[in-house]
């Protein structure tokens, strides 16, 4: 008899954005005269950058010539955009990585959900809530929890929650019980906040003392605006043993349609086996990535490349700073209408404390306002009165959502 893997069924019924996709779709047939307006899901609205569109065709071209045709690349990305990433990412920051400690994927959403896989099923994993949804989501698959409690808010017995509140600055404290796997993500999704690198120093310093991991999640790196935060854990010492690092090019050169992100992991970065040994994971990574992943196409990684050309860094800079623009728009006319706000200065999320349950706020906008956001409590339960809205709209759109919200509201 075929039987499923049983962890399945501790899952939510659907991934979040899913979920809010079918209550949008419903709302659209029952009215489907409303114009809506989608500051939900971090999807981008700006086409690709002049620069990214110019390699794609040149190297479509090279398809189309015998000569210059490519099959199958390196799993793992090839040369010429590994080392653009090393040198403008890491090295021009002062962070030292290597060109061969990168690994070129399909997106940070396969990569965090899938390095999970060379860990121990019996580690005992460290959840900020609230979180990106892939992190927990896919450690309920991999039986790493019970099912989840719908006493304790829809918690997974199992993980160590990391609470990111107000009281907090939405940078949580270090845990007070033991853990081995830790996931963070900075510029944070949801609530936008950021960390200083004291913080981070603090999270690095608690990994090194207690031979755990940090998992960080850096996919909306380049809404950094103020000078004196860090990028990269890569910037913190001692980094590079205890963290591997994600990013990717959706939120920063516009990506999410044509699939190019990348994982760190340094040589240095060491987990133990069953005998207490010591075992680095960079070779680990290579094995499950090589043998699981075909690499990303030629084209596309042709156009991550040219991200890092000067046209390419001008061009997504500015792209940038239109979403950055609609954030800080966002997030001072919700201000103005008298809720406590974060995010939206260094990252394109605001997190807005609404008073009330977050599906409810929900429900009144899109039905009110016919706007699209995201409940927080889709993002754990310290999310339970806040919703996340997204800058990653025009800015003629952002004014018009914000404009319906008010009259909604009054
Ligand atoms: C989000 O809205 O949180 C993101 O778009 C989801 C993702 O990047 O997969």
């Amino acid at each position: 008899m075929i039987r499923i893997n049983p962890h399945y069924q501790k899952l939510q019924a659907n991934y979040l954005f899913a979920d809010i996709a079918r209550r949008v779709a419903l709302f659209q047939q029952a009215h489907p005269q409303q114009s809506l307006i989608r500051l939900g899901i971090g999807d981008v609205t700006q086409p690709l950058p002049a620069a990214c569109i110019a390699a794609l065709h040149h190297a479509t071209d090279e398809m189309a010539n015998a000569a210059s045709f490519r099959g199958y690349g390196p799993e793992q990305g090839y040369d010429f955009l590994r080392q653009a990433i090393a040198a403008h990412d890491f090295r021009a920051r002062g962070a030292q990585v290597d060109a061969d400690e990168v690994f070129v994927s399909d997106g940070a959403k396969s990569d965090t959900g899938n390095i999970q896989e060379i860990f121990a099923a019996d580690v005992r994993v460290a959840i900020p809530d609230p979180v990106y949804p892939v992190y927990v989501d896919t450690n309920v698959m991999a039986g790493r929890t019970a099912a989840a409690d719908a006493d304790a808010g829809g918690r997974s017995p199992g993980f160590v929650y990391l609470d990111s509140t107000a009281a907090n600055g939405y940078v949580p404290a270090l845990p007070s019980e033991p853990v081995d796997l830790i996931y963070l993500c900075f510029p944070n999704n949801p609530t936008g906040a950021t960390a200083t690198r004291e913080q981070l120093a603090a999270w690095v310093d608690y990994a090194r003392q207690n031979r755990a991991l940090i998992l960080f999640d850096a996919a909306y790196e380049a809404f950094i605006r103020d000078p004196d935060l860090p990028h990269s854990i890569y910037e913190i010492p001692g980094a590079r043993e205890v963290a591997i690092e994600f990013r990717s090019f959706s939120k920063t050169a516009g990506f999410t349609g044509l699939r190019c992100a990348y994982t760190v992991v340094p040589k240095e970065c060491m987990a133990w086996d069953a005998d207490g040994q010591r075992v680095p994971l960079h070779p680990l990574w290579m094995r499950r990535h090589t043998t699981k992943f075909n690499g990303v196409s030629y084209p596309v990684q042709r156009a991550a490349e040219a991200v890092y050309s000067v046209e390419g860094q001008q061009q997504v800079r500015a792209l940038i700073d239109d979403y950055l623009a609609n954030a800080r728009t966002i997030r001072s006319a919700f201000e103005s209408m008298g809720f406590a706000c974060t995010g939206g200065e260094n990252a394109p999320y605001v997190w807005i404390d609404t008073q009330r349950d977050a599906w409810a706020f929900f429900d009144l906008l899109l039905n009110r306002a016919g706007v699209v956001c995201t409940p927080g409590v889709g993002f754990g339960r310290c999310g339970q009165q806040h919703v996340r809205i997204s800058a990653f709209n025009s800015a003629e759109n952002v004014a018009e959502a914000l404009q319906r919200i008010r009259q909604a509201l009054q």
